[in-house]
């Protein structure tokens, strides 16, 4: 039998009448006297195997009575419609084949608690929840890769080691390099991308990312995922509408793709089927604006912390608080743009008619999601480009291959990075940042 024949839970629906075999671990099992009901997962969904005693031999039937959870089998038997059953399809049972029989399973349907679950993440991830977490996952990979591959980008991938930094010199991890020093885990693709993107004009890098954050947030970790476009000739509203686009392919694929595993998660798919496009845009001032002249509440409770909202000096990052109560009044995501030069980071073009603004948008996500995406039009003039290197204390040398691009043939270009934690936190609803990867990085975890 090939690989090709092997039948998957996924699949009973192709196969009602036929005898069939599925491999799997048992989830759940319940029956008294003559019956028993295994619920197998195999990764792919969780069917109901019916065992009845004289169906199979007297000691079959006593070893599938003493199935434990996660216990691994191969069973046999005729796929049945039953709309009772979950899935609708169940397995009338004829043979069961034990791999292993698994003894104390540390997770047991009854609640843990959050740092028990987390070290046993290698097991935890079993779990429905955070299996429909993951399949989650895997598609909006899968949706932002078509999305990019069907509207004319390369994948370019980006180097982990680089010499310098990308996004400020405070939370970079080093690590020794040979003869040559330190080197430096990439805090973003981007500036290779941008190189890329001088050669494939529109490219995307799609890897880890590595942030020294000492911050302990539900939306911060250690080591994410980041997805970031790079377009030459691209200006910041080019920008926006792509970011825009791409959110709104994700959040349709999604829901296209992962209803069962958003059923799982009991998602309020209302609030997705909302994010249609036209995403609103406010410009940071009138963010800023907005925030003192509003009558909101003036306290805002973030993880559990009491933090006052205003009043917002012009020129401040907006944190937790100003983000979730700007974003209260919206539906869908929004856009704010042109930011104070002095919060963010070098690269991004200064506004040519005022040079305290430099072209720069994040999106931020509704119902709490936080930034979703930062990006900006990148500066494409040598001298202001050299002229912010050194004032950010940066050593210019390591810069130089970077300025290169500036010197022959420059051209306004724009990216920007997407989180994908940080969007799988949002689409599927999940309350922590570390549900949304399968072993996640912070400052006190690094096991398993
Ligand atoms: O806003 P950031 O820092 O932007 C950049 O890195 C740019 N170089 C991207 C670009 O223009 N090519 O990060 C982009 C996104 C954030 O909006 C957020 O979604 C996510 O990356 N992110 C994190 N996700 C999880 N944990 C962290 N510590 C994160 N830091 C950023
Ligand atoms: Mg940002």
């Amino acid at each position: 039998m090939s690989y090709k024949d092997k039948v998957y839970v996924e699949d009973l629906a192709k196969h009602i009448d036929q005898e069939v075999e599925l491999n799997g671990w048992v989830y759940n099992k319940r029956g008294k006297g003559k019956l028993q009901f295994i619920l197998l997962r195999d990764g792919t969904g969780t069917a109901q195997c019916v065992v009845i005693k004289g169906n199979l031999s007297d000691e079959m039937f006593e070893e599938a009575k003493s199935l434990t959870q996660e216990s691994s089998i191969k069973v046999k038997g005729k796929v049945v419609a039953n709309e009772k059953a979950p899935g609708g399809y169940e397995l009338d049972t004829s043979n069961i084949e034990i791999y292993q029989i698994s003894k104390d399973y540390p997770i047991t349907p009854k609640e843990h608690g959050d740092s028990f679950l987390i070290e046993h993440r290698h097991l935890w991830l079993r779990s429905s929840r955070q299996h429909a977490i993951m399949r989650v996952r895997a598609a909006i990979q899968k949706a932002i890769r078509d999305f990019f591959d069907n509207s004319g980008f390369k994948l370019m991938d980006s180097p982990m080691f680089t010499p310098n930094a990308c996004e400020g010199t405070s939370t970079l991890f080093e690590t020794e390099y040979f003869d040559l020093g330190k080197a430096f885990l990439s805090q973003s693709g981007q500036l290779y991308a941008e190189a890329t993107a001088m050669s494939l004009g529109r490219v995307y890098t799609f890897g880890p990312a590595f942030r020294a954050e000492k911050s302990k947030t539900r939306k911060h970790l250690t080591e994410f995922w980041m997805v970031e476009p790079e377009m030459a000739f691209f200006d910041l509203e080019d920008n926006m509408q792509l970011a825009e686009d791409l959110t709104v392919y994700i959040v349709k694929y999604v829901l296209d793709n992962c209803q069962k595993d958003l059923e799982t998660l009991e998602r309020d798919i209302t609030k997705l089927e909302k994010i249609t496009g036209n995403f609103p845009r406010l410009s940071y001032t009138e963010a800023v604006k907005w925030l003192n002249d509003n009558d909101i509440p003036l306290i805002k409770k973030i993880d559990g912390e009491d933090v006052e909202i205003r009043p917002f000096p012009w020129g401040e990052d907006f944190g937790a608080p100003q983000e979730e109560a700007l974003m209260e009044q919206f539906d869908q995501p929004c856009f704010i743009y042109d930011y104070p030069a002095d919060i963010k980071a070098f690269y991004m073009k200064r506004d040519p008619e005022n040079n305290k603004v430099v072209k720069a948008m994040d999106m931020l996500g509704p119902e709490k999601a936080g930034e979703l995406i930062g990006g900006s039009q990148r500066e494409d003039d040598i001298e202001l480009l050299e002229a912010r290197i050194k004032h950010e204390e940066l050593d210019m040398d390591d810069f130089q291959w970077y300025l290169d691009l500036r010197k022959y043939g420059s051209v306004p270009h724009s990216g920007f990075g997407m989180g994908l934690e940080r969007t799988v936190k949002w689409i599927t609803g999940a309350k922590h940042i570390r549900e949304c990867i399968p072993f996640p990085r912070m400052i006190h975890r690094i096991i398993p």
